[in-house]
């Protein structure tokens, strides 16, 4: 860490991102489809400070969260979205990933730059099996940047989640990770899984 791509530094959690992350969290149109939201200034910093904490995957339900931080703006770095992997289960071979990015920063192909290299921290770093994305079934934006990064479309969950008083039917992307184009370095042989199927 941090990782670098073209255009974005992937960097942990600091303090000082809260005013970055409310200003897209704070916005009704970015959390449309995210479990809650809008956050107000003290979501924002509690936020900060519970993922500050996660820098790595050790267990099932541990995370990285990562912000994106676009380089060398007009007005010096500046935090455009952030990212999330976690373990689904102890083997540490199943990952899910979610992404929420800022609009003033969007359709130029930040989110998918992101992506692209938490996809190699998934399969090339851990080792990771298979990564899957869950969204609202309604989220378009979100579903495009799956098939963008080649996941697949695996399924429709109908009214499973309850979201804002309502209940959404989930879609489920995922990617194995022999379908990763990204350079991948070699994984040890998998773990057993545990917990029930
Ligand atoms: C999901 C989300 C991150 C997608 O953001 P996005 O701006 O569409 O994604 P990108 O930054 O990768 O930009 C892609 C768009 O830029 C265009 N683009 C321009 N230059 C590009 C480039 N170099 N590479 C890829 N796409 C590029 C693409 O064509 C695409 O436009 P389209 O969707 O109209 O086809 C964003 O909508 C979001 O944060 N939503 C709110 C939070 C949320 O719901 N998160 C998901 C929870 S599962």
């Amino acid at each position: 860490m941090p990782l670098r791509t073209e255009r974005l530094e992937l960097r942990y959690l600091r303090d000082a991102d809260a005013g970055g992350l409310l200003r897209y969290y704070g916005r009704e149109d970015t959390t449309r489809y995210l479990l809650d939201g809008p956050w107000d200034a003290a979501r924002a910093r509690d936020e900060v400070g519970r993922r500050r904490g996660r820098l790595h995957i050790t267990a099932a339900g541990f995370a990285v969260c990562l912000v994106a931080v676009e380089r060398d703006t007009e007005g010096g770095d500046a935090v455009v979205g952030d990212i999330t992997l976690w373990a689904v289960d102890d083997s540490l071979s199943l990952g899910e990933a979610s992404w929420v990015f800022d609009p003033d920063a969007g359709g130029r192909g930040l989110a998918t730059e992101a992506a692209r290299a938490v996809l190699d921290l998934a399969f090339g770093h851990y080792g990771m099996h298979r990564v899957r994305v869950r969204m609202d079934a309604r989220n378009a934006a979100s579903a495009r940047l799956c098939e963008r990064l080649g996941f697949r479309r695996e399924g429709l969950l109908r009214q499973d989640w309850l979201i804002k008083d309502e209940w959404t039917d989930t879609l489920v992307y995922g990617m194995l990770a022999p379908e990763w184009p990204g350079p991948v370095t070699a994984g040890g042989p998998p773990r057993s899984q545990s917990g029930p199927r």
